[in-house]
């Protein structure tokens, strides 16, 4: 049956809709001070996740957008590293791998309070940083929360070139999908395909996600297998030690992570300036990636940004959404950039939605799982963020009315099908509903 008059009844307008996130974002907000990604889903501090909120809280509630950056570097280890997850509630038990699990005693340099996780996500609060700034460039309260925050967002990226760079190339490693944000990306695929599961070491675990979400939009049982696989191998470790680099299956150098590492170094040298904190070390970090990224990540044949997957000595040939993170970080020249954006006129003008989070024309792709082909609304917002630097303001538009029209039309759900043709069957949209960063992104989307 065509649904469709049912959801013309729905549509919002811009008022209904800015209205309904703020709602949304008043819903997830949560004691000591932070933003649940989603209740039911993801009831902790998701690290990048909560950048991206506070970009959006900043219109709304300013104090909640400064509390929220605070709040997550309660997390912060002794080493630098900003954690994942921040599990302030000890109590919910809907949610695997839950801070047990991840037993980050193995390191003295965790936080007894509040637990965390053992990996860290992409550096995004450098650049959340500056946002909060330009937004407020006067107020005492926010100038008073960045001078605070910027020597420890300073030392998570040093945590990032010290323990993720051993060969000092100026790009760091992931060796956890869950630590790129996108977490079964098909990118992954080859690494996670040369771990050999033993069932007999594997410790028993139960998933809570697939009891939340419909399975087939989550990943797979081989897949959770591997990202315990690759959790224990942290732990081992002590989710810093050497033994990661020597003896992880999956080693990357990811378009994503090092694009907003650099974006982030930016912002923190621009602050720095301002307040006069020393920016030498910065400056080096951004000459030494930003040359690495254009050397390293560039595929010829492709004509995009791809991963390098150090363990297999090779770039990681795909098409996917990480490589126009590099247009947010001004890593591309002005050619590469206008690549990029004539592949996503190209998608635009087959009938595909922007965004997709990978290669529509690849075997891999599918339109419903996560993070193999669907649109998520914060990489939207670097997307859109990162044309209109390069002076594409057309598609920039088309970034951003997509995503505005998908959360409008489906709801404030965690992602999106991209296939327009599909569109007229649905009534929703994918994973996680009032979803914290789809509201904040939309609001700041719409605001500015
Ligand atoms: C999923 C996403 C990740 C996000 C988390 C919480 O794991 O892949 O990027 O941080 O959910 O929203």
């Amino acid at each position: 049956m065509n649904s469709r008059p049912l959801l013309l009844a729905k549509i919002m307008t811009k008022q209904e809709l800015l209205q309904t996130a703020r709602e949304t974002l008043e819903a997830n907000w949560r004691a000591p001070g932070f933003s649940v990604p989603s209740g039911r889903l993801y009831p902790f501090q998701w690290n990048w996740d909560s950048g991206f909120t506070s970009i959006g809280n900043a219109h709304i509630n300013p104090q909640r957008a400064l509390r929220e950056m605070e709040t997550l570097f309660t997390g912060q280890w002794a080493n630098g590293m900003v954690p994942h997850i921040i599990f302030h509630s000890e109590k919910e038990t809907t949610y695997f791998p839950n801070f047990d699990f991840w037993d980050t005693t193995v390191n003295a340099g965790a936080p007894q309070r509040p637990k965390t996780s053992g990996i860290t996500q992409p550096a995004v609060h450098g650049f959340v940083l500056e946002h909060l700034l330009n937004t407020f460039p006067d107020d005492a309260a926010t100038i008073a929360t960045v001078k605070a925050l910027f020597p420890r967002v300073v030392n998570s990226h040093r945590f990032l070139y010290i323990y993720r760079d051993p060969e000092r190339e100026g790009l760091m490693f992931m060796y956890h999908p869950w630590e790129t944000g996108r977490d079964n990306s098909p990118l992954w695929d080859a690494s996670m395909d040369r771990i050999v599961i033993d069932k007999g070491t594997l410790p028993a675990y139960t998933r809570q996600d697939t009891k939340i979400a419909a399975a087939d939009e989550r990943p797979t049982a081989d897949q959770y297998d591997r990202y315990v696989h690759q959790l224990e191998l942290g732990k081992r470790n002590g989710y810093d030690g050497p033994g990661i680099f020597a003896e992880s299956e999956i080693l990357i150098q990811d378009t994503l992570m090092n694009a907003l590492l650099i974006k982030s170094n930016a912002s923190l040298i621009r602050i720095g300036q301002r307040f006069g904190f020393d920016v030498g070390e910065l400056e080096e970090w951004q000459q030494q990636s930003t040359r690495a990224f254009q050397q390293k990540l560039w595929h010829e044949e492709l004509q995009t940004f791809v991963p390098y997957d150090v363990r297999a000595g090779a770039q990681i040939a795909e098409r996917e959404i990480g490589s126009f993170t590099a247009l947010s970080a001004g890593i591309a020249s002005d050619k590469q950039a206008k690549i990029l954006n004539d592949y996503l006129q190209s998608l635009h003008d087959r009938g595909f939605y922007l965004c997709p989070s990978f290669d529509p024309d690849s075997p891999h792709f599918d339109s419903r799982r996560y993070w193999r082909g669907p649109i998520w609304p914060h990489m939207n917002w670097l997307i859109h963020d990162g044309l209109k630097n390069y002076g594409f303001g057309k598609m920039a538009e088309v970034v951003r009315n997509d995503a505005i029209h998908l959360i409008r039309e489906f709801g404030f759900y965690e992602y999106f099908d991209c296939q327009k043709n599909t569109a007229p069957d649905l009534t929703q949209g994918y994973g996680g509903d009032q979803f914290s960063w789809t509201a904040a992104c939309l609001i700041d989307l719409i605001e500015t």
